[in-house]
């Protein structure tokens, strides 16, 4: 219909919007307290996921409150593996906890389960049945890499070392995991674009944690294998890439070789750095520091109006990472309007 006029989607096709647009990594969550309400209702989050009625209604909690330019979709990038039949528990004050694979049997035993995640393509046809015509949904997915770290090691606590032991001394083993979720994501993904998501981001959380062939072999090649599939069939459905605290060459080698239409850049990446070696090749996304929008007040308007100096409407204004509980949503209005009302410089 109106989709062209989305200017989310026209950054992302690399054409320059009226004004630039903005979302918010985690925009949806406990910072909200019409969340914490639904949440407490639900019980768990997982619940709260898997529920269309209450995960659409949280997709657009934030939109209705603060007018971003793109809702996301409410679930959660373990609801593959949840799919893939391993156990996935949210824990109060933990955080997510999966029963580990840990040998080839395990891995063997993976098979995407589409009935388990029809209701999150349920909460997308919901939630786009009552966007406004110029907000963007946007669907997501963990990259392989991400997710097979939680699927190995069961949990974040000891920072991944059995993932990255697995780098180091199982690579058969790691490349087996690897291509079963490059799978059941391409399936996923699929789904969520059928079902009405307009755009999607690949969460490579953890891309940091390797470097080098590693990284190249772990990162980029899983990533653009996937990409490549998803645009096999949806040819004009933009992805942006997120490989969050992958040094400077690494986000420049995944910009140009996974095939990903915009990146989405992190806290610690230097703008000058980003101007001159990442915006030149594809459309960015990015960095505010999430404690900064905890600050607000001046802080935040002038590192919000140095990053949009930096580089112009061309771009999609977001955070480095997301929205942290502790986050006065009256920041978040702040900083939405000030983005919306800047005028760059003639
Ligand atoms: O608003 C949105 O951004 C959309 C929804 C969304 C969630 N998780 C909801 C959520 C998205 C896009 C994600 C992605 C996700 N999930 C990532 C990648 C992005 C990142 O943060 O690095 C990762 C690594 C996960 C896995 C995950 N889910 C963890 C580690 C945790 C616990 C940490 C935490 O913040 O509580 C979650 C839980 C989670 N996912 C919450 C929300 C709103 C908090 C749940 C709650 O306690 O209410």
């Amino acid at each position: 219909m109106y989709e062209t006029e989305k200017p989310v989607l026209k950054v992302l096709r690399g054409e320059k919007p009226d004004r630039t647009p903005v979302w918010l990594m985690r925009q949806a969550g406990r910072y909200l307290p019409e969340y914490m309400e639904l949440r407490k209702k639900a019980g768990n989050f997982l619940d709260l996921c898997l529920t269309p009625e209450w995960a659409s209604d949280i997709t657009l909690q934030p939109i209705r409150r603060f007018g971003l330019d793109a809702a996301i979709l409410f679930a959660d990038i373990l609801l593959v593996p949840m799919a893939l039949g391993v156990k996935l528990e949210f824990r109060e004050g933990e955080g997510p906890v999966l029963q580990p694979v840990e040998n080839e049997n395990a891995i063997d035993k993976l098979l995407f389960d589409n009935e388990k995640t029809l209701p999150v393509y349920e909460t997308i046809v919901r939630v786009k049945s009552e966007l406004h015509r110029n907000t963007a949904l946007i669907g997501f997915c963990g990259a392989p890499w991400t997710v097979a770290c939680y699927m190995i090691d069961g949990n974040s606590k000891t920072g991944f070392t059995k993932a990255k032991a697995w780098v180091a001394e199982k690579p058969a083993l790691l490349g087996k995991l690897i291509a079963t979720l490059v799978g059941a994501s391409e399936i996923y993904l699929n789904e969520q674009i059928d079902a009405g998501a307009e755009a999607l981001q690949i969460f490579d959380s953890w891309a940091g944690l390797i470097e080098g062939k590693d990284f190249t072999r772990w990162v980029i090649e899983p990533t653009r294998e996937l990409v490549n599939r998803i645009k096999a069939k949806h040819p004009h459905i933009p992805v942006i890439g997120f490989p969050r605290e992958a040094a400077n060459e690494g986000y420049r080698d995944y910009i140009l070789k996974t095939g990903v239409d915009a990146l989405s850049i992190d806290t610690a990446m230097s703008l000058d750095y980003a101007k001159k070696q990442l915006q030149p090749v594809k459309p960015l996304q990015g960095n505010l520091n999430p404690q900064i929008l905890v600050k607000g007040g001046d802080t935040m308007k002038n590192a919000a109006a140095k990053i949009l100096n930096t580089f112009g409407p061309l771009h999609i204004f977001n955070l480095g990472h997301g929205v942290v509980p502790e986050t006065p949503p009256e920041h978040v209005a702040e900083l939405v309007d000030f983005v919306h009302n800047f005028t760059f410089p003639a």
